[in-house]
C-alpha cells in the first residue's frame, strides 16, 4: 500500500474510497471519499494523527508494518470513521495511547469500548513533544460533533483539522491540485455536514485565524497547500450574505403542481432572479444541500396525497429544517383534489428556519389564470424581498 511523504518524516497513511456512493445510509458520496490519517515521526515519539474507516483497517495496518513503535494515536473526533480503526491499532501497538480530550475519551468507551488505561487526556491549548516536534492541540467543538479537536504541528505549520474544511472526494491527488472540482466536493461536505453549524464554525476560525498555516491536512479529501483557498470558501459559506436565488423544491404527480412550477421558473427568470429547481423524485439530495448554502429563498412545490404533502416534499422541508441554512424567505405552492392540510404541514415542518414565510399558492385540481396572477404576486413579492437584503 502506497505510503506517502507530505514533509520530512511526515506521512499520508489514510485511504481513498473509490466506491462509497453513500455516508451514515443518507448523504449521497457521487465522488467517493478518503479517511486521512497522518504519521508524524519526531525525534523522540511517533505519533498516529487519526485512523481510518473500520472497513480500510486493513490498510492502514498494512501501511503501518514497518513502524516498529507508535508512543500516540491522536483521536480529533469520535466518529467512526476516523476513529474506528483505533481498537486494532492499540492491540498491534500495546503501549500506544490514545490522545484525545475528556469528552472524546468518554465517547471512544462508549462508542469502541476503548480501555480507560489506555487514553492521555490533553486541555485546549496544551503540547505534547514528538522531540524535534510540537504538537498543540485546539478544541473545536460542533465541527460537527462536541468533542472535535484539531492539531496544529508548530514547527511545519500544518494544521490537521479532521472534518473541518474536508472534502467527500476520492482523488489520488495528495493535495488540491484542481481547486475548482475541489471547491465543489468541499461545498458539498460543508452543506451536508457542516452547515447546522455556522455559529461554532465561525467562532473555531476565529481561534486559528492567527496560526500561520502552510497546510490544512483535513480527514477528507485532498490537502491544501494553498490554505487560503479553503478558508475564503468558508468564510464565503458561514457569512450572512444571500444570494439572489430560489430554491425551487417540487414534486408533481399529475401535472398540476409541476405547470405551476414551470410558470413560476419563467416568472422568476423574467425578473432577474436565479432558480434552482429539484426534481425531488429524481434529485440528488446532496445537490439541494448545496443550492441552499447561498439561496435567499426556499420554496416547497407539492400535490396533496391523502389530506398531506407529498412524502418527498415533506423529506426536503425536513432536510432544509435540519440543515438550517441562512435562506432568509420561504414559501409553498401546490395543488389539492378536494381538501388539504399541506401549508400547515409544511410550515411545522421548517420551524428551524429564521425564514419569513411569503404568501404561499395553493390551487384546486389544475392551475387557472388566476392561479398564474398569484404565482406572479410570488415572484414580484420574491424580487422585492431580494432587493431590500441583496446589493
Ligand atoms: Fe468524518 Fe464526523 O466524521
Amino acid at each position: 500500500m502506497l505510503y506517502r511523504e507530505i514533509k520530512d518524516n511526515i506521512y499520508y497513511v489514510g485511504s481513498i474510497d473509490w466506491d462509497r456512493r453513500l455516508f451514515d445510509e443518507l448523504i449521497p458520496l457521487p465522488d467517493g471519499t478518503s479517511y486521512n490519517a497522518y504519521l508524524i515521526k519526531g525525534s523522540k515519539k511517533t505519533a498516529l494523527i487519526d485512523t481510518v474507516d473500520p472497513s480500510k483497517t486493513y490498510e492502514l495496518v498494512d501501511k503501518l508494518k514497518d513502524i516498529k513503535n507508535i508512543d500516540y494515536i491522536i483521536a480529533h473526533h469520535a466518529e467512526q470513521d476516523h476513529s474506528g480503526s483505533i481498537p486494532d491499532i492499540l492491540k498491534l501497538y500495546p503501549k500506544a495511547k490514545v490522545v484525545c480530550n475528556p469528552k472524546c475519551k468518554n465517547m471512544l468507551i462508549d462508542l469502541l469500548d476503548v480501555p480507560e488505561d489506555r487514553f492521555i487526556e490533553i486541555e485546549d491549548g496544551e503540547t505534547l513533544s514528538l522531540g524535534d516536534k510540537t504538537l498543540e492541540f485546539i478544541y473545536a467543538p460542533w465541527v460537527h460533533w462536541p468533542e472535535t479537536m484539531l492539531t496544529y504541528l508548530r514547527e511545519d505549520k500544518i494544521l490537521f483539522t479532521c472534518d473541518f474544511f474536508g472534502s467527500h472526494l476520492a482523488t489520488s491527488n495528495l493535495f488540491a491540485k484542481d481547486e475548482d472540482r475541489v471547491y465543489e466536493s468541499a461545498k458539498r461536505y460543508y452543506a451536508e455536514i457542516m452547515m447546522p453549524f455556522r455559529t461554532p464554525i465561525k467562532k473555531n476560525i476565529d481561534k486559528i485565524k492567527d496560526l500561520d498555516i502552510s497546510i490544512i491536512a483535513p480527514s477528507h479529501g485532498p490537502l491544501y497547500d494553498n490554505p487560503k483557498f479553503i478558508l475564503d470558501a468558508y468564510k464565503e459559506w458561514i457569512s450572512d450574505e444571500v444570494k439572489n436565488e430560489v430554491v425551487l423544491a417540487y414534486i408533481s404527480m399529475h401535472g398540476s403542481t409541476k405547470a405551476m412550477v414551470e410558470y413560476l421558473i419563467d416568472a422568476l427568470t423574467q425578473r432577474d432572479i436565479e432558480v434552482k429547481p429539484f426534481n425531488l423524485s429524481v434529485a440528488d439530495i446532496g445537490e439541494l444541500a448545496i443550492s441552499l448554502v447561498d439561496a435567499a429563498t426556499i420554496i416547497i412545490a407539492t400535490p396533496t396525497v391523502l389530506g398531506n404533502a407529498h412524502p418527498l416534499a415533506v423529506y426536503a422541508a425536513y432536510l432544509a429544517n435540519a440543515l438550517r441554512p441562512k435562506t432568509r424567505y420561504a414559501s409553498i405552492i401546490g395543488s389539492y383534489g378536494w381538501s388539504g392540510r399541506t401549508i400547515e404541514q409544511i410550515k411545522n415542518t421548517i420551524k428551524n428556519l429564521k425564514v419569513e414565510l411569503l404568501e404561499p399558492v395553493l390551487v384546486k385540481g389544475y392551475p387557472r389564470e388566476d392561479d398564474f396572477k398569484l404565482l406572479d404576486k410570488l415572484a414580484d413579492n420574491i424580487k422585492s424581498e431580494h432587493s431590500k437584503i441583496i446589493k
